[in-house]
């Protein structure tokens, strides 16, 4: 064991995959594993937002290449994860990021709907784990999953069900293949951020990202996170980032099959919020004995 703890969070010489790193968290999590010294290849389906990515990294002097993908196309994803093998010669960390939720009551979401719900968040992990794990094991080196779940994976989600309900699938895989892998030293992680400033939650779903374009967070909805979220504002991606990096690191080497919250406390409170006074209420107004 060394004693260096910066040292022991390098990714130098390794080699990621991030799905969906064109924008939002994905972008996030792939600059920074690039700032560890990580090589990225980033599958996201905006070739725009490939190349964007690829664009930041190199001009912090770091390497990546960009593969347009699908996630919802099994074929596609197993491609990606081939191209980090020809690219780079090596597969060490894997990301499962790309994930897509529209908001509906669940008897008023068509089969349709859930079924892309269920392609998009959890069929997109299974594909790229199913492709990965070969090549790390092949590689003999061991490796890293990350799984990008949710807050909403271990609570109620009204009007988001389906959604939940794979975010909960995301958590359960991360167990099951902690401990199928882990004879080949591959470590198997989640995070499971709360509201975090995307493209995605401002309404750029497609097409190229522009941050400027992004309306100031409303009086009303400030209000409402300082009093719902403990630390009292938005996550950022660079925070799910660190997470990642973390966890794909030597400093996270006996941790696996676990969720890590990046939530700002959110899933600690469970129910706990700040009044309109400032004090702590349980549920808004309960009255407490
Ligand atoms: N933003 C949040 O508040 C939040 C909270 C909890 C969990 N999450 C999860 O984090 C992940 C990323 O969310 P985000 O907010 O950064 O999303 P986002 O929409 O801002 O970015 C998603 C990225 O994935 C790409 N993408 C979309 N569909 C794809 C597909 N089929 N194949 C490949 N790439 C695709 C998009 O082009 C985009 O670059 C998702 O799994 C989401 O469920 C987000």
């Amino acid at each position: 064991m060394g004693t260096n703890h910066l040292s022991r969070l390098s990714l130098d010489g390794q080699v990621a995959v991030v799905t969906g790193g064109g924008g939002g968290i994905g972008r996030g999590v792939a600059l920074a594993l690039a700032s560890a010294g990580a090589a990225v290849v980033i599958g996201d389906i905006e070739p725009v937002r490939c190349e964007e990515t690829v664009a930041a990294i190199t001009a912090n002097g770091g390497h990546a290449v960009g593969v347009p993908t699908d996630v919802m196309e099994v074929a596609q994803v197993g491609a990606l994860i081939g191209a980090a093998d020809q690219q780079f010669g090596r597969l060490d960390i894997l990301v499962n990021n790309a994930g897509g939720v529209v908001s509906k009551p669940f008897l008023e979401q068509s089969e349709r709907s859930w079924r892309r719900h269920i392609e998009i968040n959890l069929v997109s992990m299974l594909a790229a784990t199913s492709s990965a794990a070969p090549l790390m094991i092949s590689g003999g080196r061991g490796g890293s999953i990350v799984n990008i779940s949710s807050i909403e994976g271990t609570r109620a989600a009204p009007s988001f069900a389906v959604y939940a309900a794979c975010k909960a699938g995301m958590i359960s895989f991360t167990k099951s293949m902690a401990l199928e892998l882990s004879e080949h030293g591959i470590r198997v992680n989640c995070i499971a951020p709360d509201h975090t400033a995307t493209p995605g939650s401002r309404g750029q779903v497609r097409g190229p990202v522009d941050e400027s374009a992004w309306p100031a967070v409303a009086p009303d909805v400030q209000s409402a996170m300082d009093r719902l979220i403990p630390l009292q504002r938005e996550g950022f991606v660079d925070e799910c980032g660190d997470a990642a990096v973390y966890l794909c690191s030597r400093m996270a080497s006996y941790v696996t099959g676990v969720t890590l919250p990046v939530d700002g406390g959110t899933s600690a409170s469970n129910g706990w919020v700040r009044g309109r006074n400032g004090r702590w209420t349980l549920n808004e107004g309960l009255p407490l004995t």
